[in-house]
């Protein structure tokens, strides 16, 4: 611990006691102290610790904050800092039209003022569904105060006639059910809501345990707080502690730029393969560290992550979820195999205040069936391949999930060809995915366009398309897919999927047609429409923007600045802020 009580002052002290200016200080002072805090405290050098509270009624994934609050604010107290509550911008994955990524620069933004603008000296981020972890994290990297992520832990796991009902991955299961007729409606609600049994995050290994494991292993928690589930003692304990943990990290003066290197990033990376993480970890990885002023690059997920091993059993790749990952030792486990294994860097600095390899300890899986040891992983090979060609500049493909049966049946020496079939957005998927007229057999690829940053807006969760029914039916369950959109973190799809650029501004998926052949090799890391230099220069010239109808201001700000998805889908202006804390604002 670097700077003592004695000898350091607070941020928060140039609002509530600066001689300098009696005038605003009193301003300042009298209305917070009216509240629930006297002067001294005020202005006797303690920290303020503001809480970022993401849960509401209209975010139930977060809502957990709402009773972990007591415990936070106790930590906090403990140790000597005052507990400042305040709300930013709610983000619910399956609430918010057109989407919830819509809303992660947002949320970024406003944590952004709130941080620059209030008397704060460190900050605890809570967590849980999808958007608002890496919102939460972006937002600290840009203002650099301390900063600490609490994640509200996933719900307990859900049960449907005697099997793990999982979230997002039972609606998968269920939408095929239906198409091939053997549940209805009814059964549908029934089975999904059989996946959601309490207050918490989404109990599979999507996007929201994806994130928060990934917050761990960048080191911005105290070790073991992604994996326990919502409800459980101990993630009451975990609220409480980290509470304690953002004052020592105030003063000790331990900032995210500390924590969140190009080596912290690379780690996450590797635990992202080893967890079997969702494909939108790239993009939102790419945001943090691009706000974090860290170089880190769309191919440094095949680089450093393709090659490593899936070591996690859990659904949507595996058989559990987050109660059972929890008793196996939850993230630190995965690291622990993964360090011991010399994959990871163990000399970054955590929230933890200690170096990686001393926070782990001598963690280590305790049941083997759900974190499997890299000597004997669920997979071999099971990260990202980043693929490019004429239809885009990158592309991130799971390969590890491409079946057995696919392999043997259409991949000659990793080699595909097939007809594409292009449709415009969810909506057109939806009227003519059972056409006979598109003729869509086993070896079409479905390419879906217009859902990136700019064309959504937002980048919907959209490319993981279901083949028709009459393909379902017949035991065909997944065709390749191909989008400049992204897909749920909870589907197990063998997608090409965050393309970039995206077709409203002109990448070259925008200039696909319905029945062009198309060419996956999966060697060379290509996929190309097969259509000769010329036509496609001739269809390059003759493309015209769509027009795009914007439904409410934000949609015109965020669309005016986004970027793609490759690169993180950033507010691109916004990056050009960085480690603003130490400039203050004025009086
Ligand atoms: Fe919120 Fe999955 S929908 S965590
Ligand atoms: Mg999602």
């Amino acid at each position: 611990m670097s700077n003592t009580r004695a000898n350091r002052r607070y941020r928060s002290q140039e609002w509530f006691d600066n001689p300098n200016n009696p005038g605003m200080t009193a301003l300042y002072l009298e209305r917070y102290q009216n509240q629930a805090f006297t002067q001294g405290e005020l202005q006797a050098e303690k920290p303020i610790i503001g809480i970022a509270q993401t849960g509401s009624d209209l975010v139930p994934c977060n809502k957990i904050h709402v009773f972990l609050m007591d415990r936070i604010k106790a930590g906090i107290r403990d140790a000597g800092g005052i507990p400042m509550e305040f709300p930013v911008h709610p983000i619910q994955e399956t609430g918010k039209r057109p989407t919830a990524a819509l809303d992660r620069n947002l949320q970024y933004l406003s944590l952004v003022e709130v941080l620059h603008g209030y008397p704060i000296d460190g900050v605890v981020l809570t967590t849980g569904c999808d958007k608002t972890t890496p919102a939460m994290l972006m937002g600290a990297a840009t203002v650099d105060l301390p900063a600490i992520a609490l994640n509200g832990g996933p719900m307990l796991d859900g049960w449907w006639q005697g099997k793990r009902a999982g979230s997002g991955t039972i609606i998968w299961e269920s939408r095929r059910l239906m198409a091939e007729g053997k549940i209805g409606y009814e059964e549908f609600m029934a089975r999904a809501c059989a996946s959601s049994p309490s207050l918490g995050h989404c109990n599979t290994m999507g996007t929201a345990s994806t994130m928060n494991a990934l917050a761990e292993a960048l080191g911005m928690t105290l070790p073991g707080a992604a994996a326990i589930p919502a409800p459980f003692r101990e993630r009451m304990e975990m609220a409480y502690l980290t509470g304690r943990r953002i004052v020592e990290m105030v003063e000790a003066d331990l900032k995210p730029s500390d924590i969140l290197t190009r080596a912290a990033f690379l780690n996450a990376i590797k635990v992202n393969t080893a967890i079997g993480g969702s494909t939108n970890a790239p993009p939102h990885l790419a945001a943090i560290a691009r706000h974090a002023g860290v170089d880190l690059d769309v191919t440094d997920w095949q680089v450093h992550g393709l090659d490593l091993p899936l070591l996690v059993n859990m659904q949507p790749a595996g058989e559990y979820l987050g109660e059972s990952f929890f008793r196996a030792g939850g993230v630190p486990a995965v690291m622990g195999e993964l360090l011991a294994a010399g994959h990871l860097d163990g000399s970054v600095m955590t929230a933890s205040g200690k170096p990686l390899a001393d926070a782990l300890g001598a963690a280590r899986s305790v049941d083997p069936d759900v974190i499997r040891p890299v000597e004997r992983p669920m997979r071999e090979k099971a990260g990202f391949a980043v693929l490019t060609g004429n239809l885009f500049d990158s592309a991130l493909m799971k390969t590890s999930v491409i079946s057995a049966d696919f392999r043997a049946r259409f991949l000659k020496d990793g080699v595909f060809e097939g007809r594409a079939v292009v449709f415009e957005g969810p909506e057109d998927y939806h009227d003519r995915i059972n056409d006979p007229a598109l003729g869509i057999d086993e070896t079409t690829i479905l390419f879906i366009r217009g859902v990136g940053c700019v064309g959504y807006p937002g980048s919907a969760e959209v490319v993981n398309m279901q083949p028709p029914d009459h393909l379902v039916r017949a035991g065909i369950r997944h065709l390749p897919t191909v989008g400049d959109g992204r897909q749920s973190g909870t589907s197990e799809s063998p997608s090409i999927l965050n393309a970039s650029p995206e077709a409203v501004v002109g990448g070259g998926l925008a200039l696909l047609q319905t029945g062009d052949r198309v060419r996956l090799d999966l060697n060379a890391g290509r996929l190309d429409a097969v259509v000769s230099p010329e036509d496609w220069q001739a269809r390059r010239d003759a493309w015209q923007p769509p027009q795009i109808v914007h439904q409410t201001p934000w949609q015109e700000i965020y669309r005016t600045h986004v970027g793609q998805l490759a690169r993180g889908g950033c507010l691109e202006l916004a990056t050009a802020y960085q480690r603003i804390a130490k400039d203050l604002p004025r009086d």
